[in-house]
């Protein structure tokens, strides 16, 4: 028994020692542009249902979903999510493929976790992942009214489709602008022009 025992920690250490080796040798292949292998997204998966289940807060969204609090959850989605996501403007040229895991596209597959869940990761983000925590941009109020957009986003009332299927507006100009024309009034405050050598 005794040495069973003994044979069992050696072959333990043994598997340690090699592991070790394995990682600070650089064996690991660390690229994002791989596909994750089918244990490894599936584990994935397994333990963070499991950890979200455990920590997440039991309760469905206390933002209802009026029509103004779906286009404000649209308008928040649009803002900081879509990019990854997608969104109708957007469905394919966006920015969650590069990611390992890629980021799951919300126009073929909603998120179908409870809201409760869904409220916690998007709060916390997920680690590993490129997904970010929004608790330190958004209020907690801002992540329940994108949590109740989630919830509906495959079934939503005529207002709230109109918005969600708006073309994405295009960057505001910050610098430069266009001079004034002509003959256009100056609003109060700005300095004249110089005006032309004559
Ligand atoms: C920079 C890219 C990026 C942005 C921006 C981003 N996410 Fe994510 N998100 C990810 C990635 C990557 C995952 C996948 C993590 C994984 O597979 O474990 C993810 C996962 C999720 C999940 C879990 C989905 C599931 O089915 O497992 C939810 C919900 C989610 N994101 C919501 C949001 C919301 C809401 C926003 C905006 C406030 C947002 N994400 C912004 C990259 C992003």
């Amino acid at each position: 028994m005794r040495l069973f025992l003994t044979g069992a920690l050696v072959m333990l250490l043994l598997i340690l020692v090699g592991l070790l080796f394995y990682l600070r040798a650089g064996y690991l292949d660390m690229r994002a542009d791989i596909a994750p292998s089918r244990f490894e997204s599936q584990s994935n998966m397994r333990f963070l249902d499991a950890s979200v289940d455990r920590r997440a807060p039991d309760i469905a969204s206390p933002v209802e979903p009026t029509d103004a609090n779906l286009i404000e959850g649209i308008r928040l989605y649009k803002a900081n999510c879509s990019m990854c996501h997608g969104a109708p403007g957007n469905p394919e040229k966006n920015f969650g493929h590069p990611f390992y895991p890629p980021a799951p596209q919300f126009m073929e597959d909603a998120p179908d976790m409870s809201e409760g869940e869904n409220f916690y990761i998007i709060k916390h983000g997920i680690r590993w992942t490129g997904m970010p925590a929004w608790g330190s941009v958004l209020s907690d109020q801002q992540i329940w009214t994108i949590t109740t957009f989630l919830s509906h986003m495959e079934k939503l009332p005529p207002a709230a489709e109109e918005e969600w299927q708006k073309p994405p507006t295009p960057p505001v100009q910050t610098t430069g602008g266009t001079p004034p024309s002509p003959g256009q009034e100056i609003p109060e405050g700005t300095p004249p022009a110089p005006s032309a050598p004559q």
